[in-house]
């Protein structure tokens, strides 16, 4: 069966959906496929299920990509205020947390809601289950034919929204990428971002007790650092700080971790030692950080030992265990558990303002699957948003 739309947007994600609800409200015939059985999938598990949909300070800056500036239009032509504004209009609380992130009071399926809602109110038609076997250029007309088990769907617009590969389980593929190579679109090597790191065997041992601590802690891999909570699990390390440092970690690089980022020990000590000469170096660490994790990072010889028995030098290589610990983590626990995907469809092809691709006119690619990716705290929705808001003014 032979059928028409102007458009076809392949993933009923985030960006698939939003770029649906803006085009049927331009009044073009929109079809979403999505070859799982519901939509939103990624939206429900978000923010540990409160979604976290945007931040109040979004900029280019925020965000990984090979070409830093392509961002740029597309999140200051829709800005977190423009969400905002929608989230208001069907009356979704919100808070605010640390960071300007901003997250649902109730639930994340409020938000996959609202943009089901629109789509509804704009004539979109949504196919689930769906999954596409062939897509052919139409070589007279500017447009595609978009084959499935059970249709052929001819549309002047095609737009990949099938997101990044992290979390299979949650439906991501590749897809994405297998289109873009099809067109002879480069796709910058995808690698798993904002993931926990895995441990060598020695250090998992060293750090098998702490599992369940968390501290705050500054963590500085490569030209990045970042300053949240950090979290020993049973497998490694993970918590905020973790998460984003994981974004831009090369395999092999070390992690500098500071695990008293807002005060310095060595001056802390020396007071110490001029006032209470006496005290044990264990009873000052453990005032201000957690006896398991100061007894992983010194020996009990020196923690046992009094103040005034120790050297200035000594003082200042206790204050550099926890101020600088080097660690090398083992991997990451990779796409499994990656909440995103850094690298992907390589968007120096494609126009900034519109997502089109440069090559292929009638071709868009929007939110994840784009080399795109954002921060840890709203960024990631904040770009599906802003990219499929662009595409969507004009597909
Ligand atoms: P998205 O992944 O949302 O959608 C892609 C769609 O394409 C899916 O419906 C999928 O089924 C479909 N699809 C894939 N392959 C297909 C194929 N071959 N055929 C048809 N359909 C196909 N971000 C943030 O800003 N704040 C947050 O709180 C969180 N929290 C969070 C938690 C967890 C656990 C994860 C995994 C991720 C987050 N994120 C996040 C990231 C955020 O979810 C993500 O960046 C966006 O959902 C990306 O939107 P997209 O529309 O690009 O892809």
């Amino acid at each position: 069966m032979k059928i028409e739309y102007d458009v076809v947007i392949i993933g009923a994600g985030a960006s698939g959906l939003m770029c649906a609800a803006q085009a049927g409200k331009r009044g073009r015939r929109v079809k979403v496929l999505d070859h799982g059985p519901k939509p939103g999938r990624k939206i429900l598990m978000s923010g540990g299920g409160r979604c976290n949909f945007t931040n109040r300070r979004v900029s280019a800056q925020n965000y990984i990509s090979s070409n830093p500036h392509f961002a740029k239009s597309a999140l200051s032509r829709y800005r977190p205020q423009d969400f905002i504004a929608l989230v208001r209009q069907y009356g979704i609380s919100f808070s605010e947390r640390e960071h300007g992130q901003l997250f649902c009071t109730g639930s994340a399926g409020q938000i996959l809601e609202m943009l089901l809602a629109e789509c509804r109110s704009a004539g979109v038609c949504l196919a689930f289950k769906t999954s596409v076997s062939s897509i052919e250029r139409q070589a007279s007309v500017r447009g595609f034919r978009i084959c499935t088990a059970g249709e052929s769907i001819e549309a002047s617009s095609l737009v990949i929204a099938t997101g990044g590969v992290s979390m299979p389980a949650a439906g991501a593929t590749s897809f994405g990428y297998k289109v873009a190579g099809q067109f002879g679109i480069p796709v910058v090597r995808p690698r798993p971002g904002l993931v926990p790191f895995t441990l060598h065997p020695e250090d998992k041992t060293v750090l098998a007790p702490l599992a369940g601590i968390s501290v705050k802690a500054l963590v500085c891999t490569g030209s990045a650092s970042f300053k949240e909570q950090l979290l020993f699990t049973h497998r490694g390390l993970s918590g905020p700080v973790i998460l984003q440092a994981s974004s831009f970690w090369q395999p092999g690089a070390p992690l500098t971790i500071d695990l008293f980022p807002d005060g310095n020990l060595e001056d802390l000590l020396e007071t110490e030692q001029q006032t209470r000469p006496k005290r044990h170096v264990k009873s000052v660490l453990t005032e201000h950080l957690p006896t398991r994790l100061v007894q992983a990072r010194l020996n009990e010889k020196l923690l046992d030992s009094p103040l005034h028995a120790i050297s200035r030098q000594g003082l200042k290589n206790v204050a550099d265990e926890i101020h600088t610990w080097n660690i090398q983590p083992g991997g990451t626990e990779g796409y499994r558990t990656a909440e995103v995907t850094v690298g992907g469809i390589d968007c120096r092809g494609f126009s900034s303002k519109t997502m089109e691709s440069r090559d292929v006119p009638g071709l868009y690619a929007i939110g994840e699957v784009l080399d795109v990716t954002g921060w840890l705290g709203g960024y990631n929705f904040q770009w599906a948003w802003s990219s499929a808001w662009a595409a969507g003014q004009v597909v």
